[in-house]
Parts: C-alpha cells; sequence; structure tokens
C-alpha cells in the first residue's frame, strides 16, 4: 500500500505558454511533493512568474497539462485553484489594506455568528488570529489595526500565515522578498519555515536572492528560457554550484551576442 500513497501534489506536465509571438514558457516539468518548499531561482524573463500564473489558474497553458493530487486537472480561475487548495500571495494583493488585520487573516472565510449567516463573529476572528499569529511567529503591534500601518514584511507575513487558516495544500509564492531588508525579509522566511514544520503545506517560492533560498527550500529548480534545466535537493548542491552554472550560462550567452 505504501508505495501507493501519493507523494506529488502537484506537477505541472510539459508546459507551454506564448503571448502572441512571446513564447513565456517551451517546456516545464515541474514537481512539488508533499510539504516541502522548492525554490525558483532564474533570470529575469526566464518565465517564473508566468509559470505560477498557471499554477494559480490566472493563465491558461498553450499546451500540456497540470496534475493536482494525481488527477489531471485545468484550473478555469484563481478562486476555483484556490477551492482546490492552491493559494498564491502575490505582493500587492494580497491583503486589504484599510481593514484590520484579524479580519484580514479571515477574508473570504468569515466565520459566522451563531449560524446567522452574513454576521462576522468579530471575537472569534479576533482571538483565532491572535492565536494564529502568535503560533506562526508574526509580531505586529495589533491585530486592531489597519493593515495598512504594517510594514511590508509584516502585510507578507500575515499573508502567508493566512494560509493556513485557508488550508492551503499548495501555496505559491512569487518573489515575497522583493525589495525587503534583511530584518523584514527574515520575518516572512521565519513564517515560512513554521508552516514547513506543521507540514501540511507544499510551498514555491521565487526569489532572486540565492542564500534565501537555500535557508528555507529543501529542493530548488532552476528555470532558463521557459524551461526548467536544473532540479536538486538543496543538500545536495550549494549556492557556489548554482551561481557558477548561471555565470557560465551567462558568459556563453554574452559571447554569442
Ligand atoms: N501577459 C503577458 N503578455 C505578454 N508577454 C508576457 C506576459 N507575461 C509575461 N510575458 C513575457 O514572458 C516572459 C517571461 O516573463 P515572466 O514574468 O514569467 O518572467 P520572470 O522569470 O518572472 O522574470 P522576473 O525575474 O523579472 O520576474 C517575458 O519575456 C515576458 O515579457
Ligand atoms: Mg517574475
Amino acid at each position: 500500500m505504501q508505495d501507493r500513497i501519493p507523494t506529488d501534489v502537484l506537477r505541472a506536465e510539459n508546459i507551454a505558454k506564448s503571448f502572441g509571438k512571446v513564447t513565456a514558457l517551451r517546456d516545464i516539468n515541474l514537481r512539488l511533493q508533499r510539504g516541502e518548499v522548492l525554490g525558483l531561482l532564474g533570470d529575469n524573463g526566464a518565465g517564473k512568474s508566468t509559470l505560477i500564473k498557471i499554477l494559480t489558474g490566472f493563465h491558461r497553458p498553450t499546451s500540456g497539462q497540470l496534475v493536482f493530487e494525481d488527477k489531471p486537472t485545468t484550473l478555469h480561475s484563481v478562486s476555483h485553484a484556490r477551492s482546490l487548495g492552491i493559494e498564491a500571495v502575490f505582493q500587492d494583493l494580497a491583503l486589504i489594506n484599510e481593514v484590520n488585520v484579524y479580519r484580514n487573516m479571515f477574508l473570504r472565510r468569515e466565520p459566522v455568528h451563531g449560524g446567522f449567516l452574513g454576521i462576522l463573529d468579530d471575537r472569534t476572528m479576533r482571538a483565532r488570529a491572535i492565536e494564529l499569529l502568535d503560533r506562526m511567529g508574526v509580531k505586529i503591534p495589533s491585530v486592531d489595526e489597519p493593515v495598512a500601518r504594517l510594514s511590508g514584511g509584516q502585510r507578507q507575513a500575515i499573508a502567508v500565515a493566512r494560509s493556513v487558516y485557508q488550508k492551503a495544500k499548495v501555496l505559491l509564492l512569487d518573489e515575497p522578498t522583493a525589495a525587503m531588508g534583511v530584518k523584514e525579509s527574515g520575518l516572512i522566511l521565519d513564517v515560512i519555515q513554521r508552516l514547513k514544520r506543521e507540514g501540511e503545506v507544499a510551498i514555491i517560492i521565487i526569489a532572486h536572492n540565492y542564500a534565501q533560498i537555500f535557508d528555507v527550500c529543501d529542493r530548488v529548480n532552476l528555470v532558463e528560457n521557459g524551461a526548467i534545466t536544473f532540479d536538486r535537493p538543496t543538500a545536495e548542491t550549494s549556492i557556489q554550484e548554482l551561481m557558477d552554472l548561471v555565470v557560465s550560462r551567462y558568459r556563453s550567452a554574452r559571447a554569442t551576442l
């Protein structure tokens, strides 16, 4: 029986994506195992965001297929993907700025009071939000503040922690630490590490910072010209090896200019 338990939660098989004459993805083969954190590295324009947008149901692939929990799956929209347990955190769209922290934690999933549909149980939401943020190690001044008053890092950390409540099976993070300082990035990486310890959610994270990828990821994939050209557990490679690879590709590309 053991070998019949699926280990891949999500696979992309021979995915290609064109926008008119632009080929963003040529042939993507990616697998995401249960509970793992997979890092995607790659040059600007390599196709990382396009791939994430396909995995989150935002774009339809031109060809190829997605396999979710061992079933070939067509994602019709972002909300369809979300209903299956595939969540993405995009930098700006993650939270509603004017709304307080604890209500943001329950966006789209507000608990209702005593069965009266539509009446939000504020006290429950507030208490659960405090408990979860505490468990995830997210430190913020108050859950009663609108998120507009928080730093970018705190906002991202809340959005990532929230995926626990959304019962996400797959969490997709496109450059969650972009334009953030060391301390702010650390906040988010800590939350990712805690999520990983909880073991329920598999995560794909895009970052340009190799050290961050090596800190939190179990495996690393390199995306080049719309294909995955390198796939290795982080324990079996090194920042140096990947940097050497990227530098040598860069040099040979320059030589042909
Ligand atoms: N909606 C779109 N319409 C047309 N072309 C697009 C669209 N989205 C992406 N592309 C093109 O597809 C290619 C891959 O872009 P993508 O955003 O996936 O790269 P990326 O790896 O995320 O880069 P970066 O590291 O700079 O974020 C680029 O050539 C880009 O211009
Ligand atoms: Mg991108």
